[in-house]
């Protein structure tokens, strides 16, 4: 398997333009796929989880092909899909998923959906439940260690179903769209309403396809109506972005600039910690397209302080909080990171997977059941550390060991390609 080895850098340096966004990415073919006629998208993530969703799209006889760099997807209607000859298989891709099964439970035929060893070990429950609730028919696996929870593969009956009025348990966009996505296959007002504000690309979405859908405060309001094809322009990943405003902020001598991210406020708690830890950013060239905010990010390294995060930025965070503790770990201070269990069902455990790592490194680290208290160190000291299979474990890793005394070496990085398949070459790009 894929092996890393990382030595620590001068300093980073340039301009960068970064792949789509990748949230957006899964959305565009998703929503493109069931809208009528032909979408266009631009700087779809070319990446493993979203092809993961264009293969599931291709089994359900839409037409998707790469014209020019540009994705073009044949989108029929609502109801136009053929029956898969299979299962369809998602890989390590949640997103793919939970969305997915929202547009299947609607559809007249049954299918199943599976994936690998790490996506059939994450909870569906917080789908199975409200999906179940507007009349889906679902089977799911039940683990006698862990009987209360539901996991992969999801057999899906299609059935006709009902509009509901839900709360979600989780601040979860991927509970949040799966329940709006049903909500397009039934004849009445469907109304979420989330504890926290989470992503809400595809509330944005939907709206730039033509759907009837409000939100008032953290409730959202749809009724089913048909949609329109759209050309879809994607920015930049604001949490692959998140590397590379860490591994600057971590160095005085640093400088980069970050061309067209998404600044979607539901995505940029990241800049607003790491101004807090003390980092320099300047957002320059603000503007919108297709429904999604976007700008370039300037960024200085500067001697970072510890902080405490917890409360309502972690859903806004969710994704950024490992490669946060890495920069907790060298930061001045406690950094306190509180109310984020659900790092402990992403595609690893998260809190358990960076706490190990990071002590190999040598930083004073320790877990908590919802988060992790980080102690920071003035050095780290390379070691040979795990991937836990989880690309935002490998990717915080390489960029901790950017700045460690000696050789870091992180084994088994090949999941890097779930999100970013050019990480490390974007990253010796920069590098001095
Ligand atoms: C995602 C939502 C988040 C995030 C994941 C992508 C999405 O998960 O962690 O990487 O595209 O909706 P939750 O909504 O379950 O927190």
């Amino acid at each position: 398997m894929k092996k890393i080895t990382i030595k620590p850098v001068q300093r980073l340096k340039g301009i960068l333009t970064l792949p789509g966004d990748k949230s957006i990415s899964h959305r565009a073919v998703m929503i493109g796929s069931i809208a009528r006629g032909t979408t266009r998208i631009r700087n779809l993530l070319d990446s493993q989880d979203c092809e993961r969703t264009i293969d599931a799209f291709r089994m359900l006889g839409v037409n998707i092909k790469k014209d020019k760099g540009e994705i073009i997807v044949e989108g029929r209607g609502l109801r136009s899909f053929a029956k898969p000859k299979g299962p369809i298989y998602l890989g390590n891709s949640g997103t793919s998923m939970r969305l997915l099964a929202g547009i299947l439970v609607g559809q007249g035929f049954n299918c199943k959906l599976t994936g690998d060893k790490s996506l059939s070990a994450r909870p569906m429950k917080r789908i199975v439940k409200p999906l179940k609730l507007m009349g889906a028919k679902i089977k799911t696996n039940i683990e006698d260690s862990r009987p209360q929870e539901y996991y992969p593969p999801l057999e899906i009956q299609g059935k006709a179903l009902r509009s509901i009025k839900y709360k979600t348990d989780v601040a979860s966009a991927q509970v949040k769209s799966s329940v709006l996505l049903a909500g397009l296959f039934t004849n009445g007002l469907t109304t979420v309403t989330e504890p926290a504000a989470s992503r809400d690309h595809t509330e944005r979405m939907l709206r730039f396809f033509g759907a009837d859908i409000l939100v008032k405060g953290r409730t959202i309001f749809l009724r089913p109506g048909e949609l329109r094809a759209r050309l879809v322009d994607i920015p930049g990943d604001i949490s692959s972005a998140a590397f590379f405003l860490a591994a600057a902020a971590l160095n005085k001598k640093s400088r980069l600039t970050l061309k067209s991210i998404g600044l979607n406020p539901t995505r940029t708690g990241i800049l607003r910690l790491l101004r807090q830890m003390g980092a320099k950013i300047e957002i320059v060239n603000r503007r919108v397209k297709c429904f999604e905010p976007r700008g370039d990010i300037i960024i200085k390294g500067e001697v970072l302080r510890g902080i405490k995060i917890k409360g309502d930025i972690i859903p806004k965070v969710i994704d950024e909080l490992p490669i946060i503790m890495v920069l907790a770990a060298l930061a001045r201070g406690r950094t306190l990171i509180e109310g984020a269990g659900e790092l402990r069902v992403k595609e690893t455990d998260r809190i358990f997977s960076m706490s190990s790592n990071l002590r190999m490194l040598g930083a004073d680290i320790k877990e908590r059941k919802d988060g992790v208290l980080i102690q920071g160190v003035s050095c780290l000291t390379g070691a040979k550390l795990k991937s836990f299979g989880d690309h935002r474990t490998a990717m915080s890793m390489v960029i901790a060991g950017l700045n460690t005394r000696g050789t870091t070496v992180i084994e088994d990085a090949g999941c890097i390609d779930t999100s970013f398949p050019g990480f490390m070459n974007t990253l010796r790009k920069i590098s001095d």
